[in-house]
């Protein structure tokens, strides 16, 4: 049974923060909008010791200073070659340190790598019996892993698996999705809204899309959000730097679609109807 995971099944939009922190001339405003994102409902954060090499992390950190630590819900994630029961825990440790706090609610194994799962998921059990993680998953793991995962010792305790998915990357839909279901394990979006205008600009431009957003009174990028968690049942994690942007993309949470304009998106962006390879960004 995996413990304490309501609270990220219940949210349906997170704050994603690859590339932020890079640049010191954007931080006010990266801060801004993170704090923007927290004061108008939105808990969960997702981070990496990836990103800018934990520059991420710390803008984090300081965004969430002035918060009450509970309230929140902190996602980070280690490098495949720092996953394992030497490495992790001084991973960890710097993570926690970026971000100001002493524990993430969340630790997930980045991406497949060469350590043996069983000794990645020693090391997560072993940080979450310090109290220095609330649960631990993966990322960019394929149904293959994931079976690979439950055969593991604990394996099954993973509490969630954090893909690339949008409209444009349906693939997981027709096995991924199923089987976390069937799992209890929650899926997390990421890149929700296809990277915005530096991926996304096609579907910015689609002529179904954007009539649709017209009808709705929303931007072609919140529709594309919107439609991620359409099934109540998925957290996304769009990232923004953008105040305004953040304020729409919790607006998001209520848009919601008519069987008919599903169909529509359908014939437009067919489903799956056999396995694809997982994508991953
Ligand atoms: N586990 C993994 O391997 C993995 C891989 C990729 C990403 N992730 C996580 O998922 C998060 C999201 O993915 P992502 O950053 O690749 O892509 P994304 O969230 O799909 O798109 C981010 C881009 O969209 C723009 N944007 C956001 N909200 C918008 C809005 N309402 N209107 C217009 N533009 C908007 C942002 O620019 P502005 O700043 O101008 O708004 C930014 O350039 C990442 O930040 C990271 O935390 C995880």
């Amino acid at each position: 049974m995996k413990d304490d995971q309501t609270s990220i099944i219940q949210e349906t939009i997170g704050m994603g923060t690859w590339h932020m922190g890079d640049e010191p001339v954007k931080e006010q405003a990266e801060i801004e909008a993170l704090k923007v994102g927290i004061d108008g409902g939105l808990i969960v954060i997702d981070t990496a010791e990836m990103y800018g090499e934990g520059a991420a992390e710390t803008l984090v950190g300081k965004a969430i200073a002035g918060y009450t630590r509970s309230d929140l819900y902190l996602i980070s994630k280690v490098y495949p070659w720092h996953a394992s029961t030497t490495e992790l825990p001084q991973a960890l440790d710097r993570s926690l340190e970026r971000l100001g706090t002493d524990y993430v609610d969340l630790y997930l194994l980045h991406w497949p790598g060469d350590i043996p799962l069983a000794e990645t998921v020693a090391a997560m059990e072993a940080a979450k019996a310090a109290g220095k993680i609330r649960n631990w998953g993966v990322s960019n793991f394929d149904v293959s892993q994931m079976q690979a995962l439950m055969q593991v010792s604990d394996g099954s305790h993973c509490a969630a698996n954090q893909v690339l998915y949008n409209l444009g990357a349906r693939g997981i839909e027709y096995d991924l999705i199923p089987w976390l279901q069937e799992a209890d394990i929650p899926l997390i979006a990421y890149s929700p809204i296809a990277q915005g205008d530096s991926r996304g600009n096609h579907f910015r431009n689609d002529p179904l899309l954007k009539s649709m957003a017209e009808q709705k009174g929303i931007s072609v990028f919140q529709l594309l959000l919107a439609w991620t968690i359409r099934n109540g049942q998925t957290l996304a994690i769009p990232q923004t730097s953008d105040a305004q942007h953040m304020i729409q993309n919790i607006e998001a949470k209520q848009i919601r679609f008519s069987a008919a304009e599903l169909e529509q998106i359908d014939a437009r962006f067919l489903p799956p109807t056999k396995k694809q390879p997982l994508e991953v960004i």
